[in-house]
């Protein structure tokens, strides 16, 4: 057993396929470089101690703990578990996600039980349906295997995009500073999809077919296509109902600007937008989206997954 270990995984930006990607359609997802550290050690306790300032609250790790513990047969009392990071969970990069799958990582090195990544995201997918009720896992995706995937709910279909070109996207993240919270956004859509199914199922498949059409562009560098394919996933999201006028104010500072396309990411009503940018305009559209009120944040794509600290 080790005395003390420290895991990190990476948070994550969704590029295409928000909310559709719940019904089963194709997504893009890229790793970020904001990072959340657990570590793990020895400690003189009755139960379990968790320090997790990051995190909205200690569920994911409490059933993190818990699912391990019963798949491994451990009962792990003697431990202290803390976790670090210098982003806040306010910008919704997914530290409910990044958490539980460093948190499972860390054991599986704590605990000497050594644990292949399709079984770290396929329990930490398992613990955060079990806790959130809903989600494509694929936040978990990202922070297991890092990089840019192409990826189906569950993780039915999990692929790196693969090329060079992808690792150099340049991309600007801008936050509305409003939090959205996905799971209200999520039940909504699913409200609204009974009430109007056929309009839904248009969306919905209108999304998936975009997607498809997004990954070569992504392996070529072509990002005046990469900027259109955004244009057109904002529309259907914004036909969705999903769009808010702080992200629609930050998407249009970003165009005014130059950007190639620019869309939201992740479940909308805040959190941030993105923009695909050519390299001579990157400072004007930044500058655009700071004037329209908007946080630019400096945000490193195609990350590596989890990974062991030290
Ligand atoms: C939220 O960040 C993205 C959604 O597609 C939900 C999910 O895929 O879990 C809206």
């Amino acid at each position: 057993m080790n005395h003390s270990v420290t895991v990190s995984a990476p948070g994550k930006l969704l590029l295409f396929g928000d909310h559709a990607v719940v019904y089963g359609y194709p997504s893009v997802v890229t790793a970020v470089g904001k990072r959340l550290q657990v570590t793990i050690a020895r400690a003189d306790v009755s139960k379990p101690m968790i320090d997790a300032p990051q995190v909205k609250d200690t569920r994911f790790v409490e059933a993190a703990l818990r699912a391990f513990g019963k798949k491994n047969a451990i009962s792990m009392p003697r431990i202290k578990l803390a976790t670090f990071s210098p982003f806040s969970g306010r910008y919704g990069f997914g530290s409910s996600s990044a958490v539980t799958v460093a948190t499972i990582k860390a054991l599986s090195i704590y605990f000497e039980k050594p644990i292949t990544t399709r079984e770290l995201f396929d329990m930490s997918y398992q613990v955060v349906v079990e806790i959130q009720g809903v989600g494509s896992g694929f936040d978990v995706a990202a922070a297991s295997y890092g990089g840019t995937l192409y990826y189906k709910k569950g993780g039915v279909v999990l692929e790196n995009i693969g090329g060079e070109a992808v690792k150099r996207m340049p991309l600007v993240v801008g936050y509305t500073g409003i939090k959205s919270n996905t799971v209200e956004i999520v039940n909504r859509v699913a409200i609204n999809l009974k009430n109007e199914p056929g309009k839904g199922k248009r969306i919905m498949g209108s999304i998936g077919q975009l997607v498809e059409q997004t990954i070569e562009p992504l392996q070529t560098g072509d990002w005046a296509r990469v900027g259109k394919l955004m244009d057109f996933n904002q529309e259907y999201l914004r036909d969705l109902g999903v769009s808010s006028e702080k992200l629609e104010n930050l998407i249009s500072a970003a165009k005014r600007a130059g950007a190639y396309g620019a869309k939201l990411s992740g479940a909308g009503g805040g959190d941030c937008m993105i923009a695909v940018v050519p390299a001579y305009k990157m400072q004007a559209v930044k500058d655009s989206i700071t004037k329209a009120s908007g946080e630019v944040l400096d945000v490193q794509t195609n990350a590596e997954g989890v990974k062991v600290e030290k």
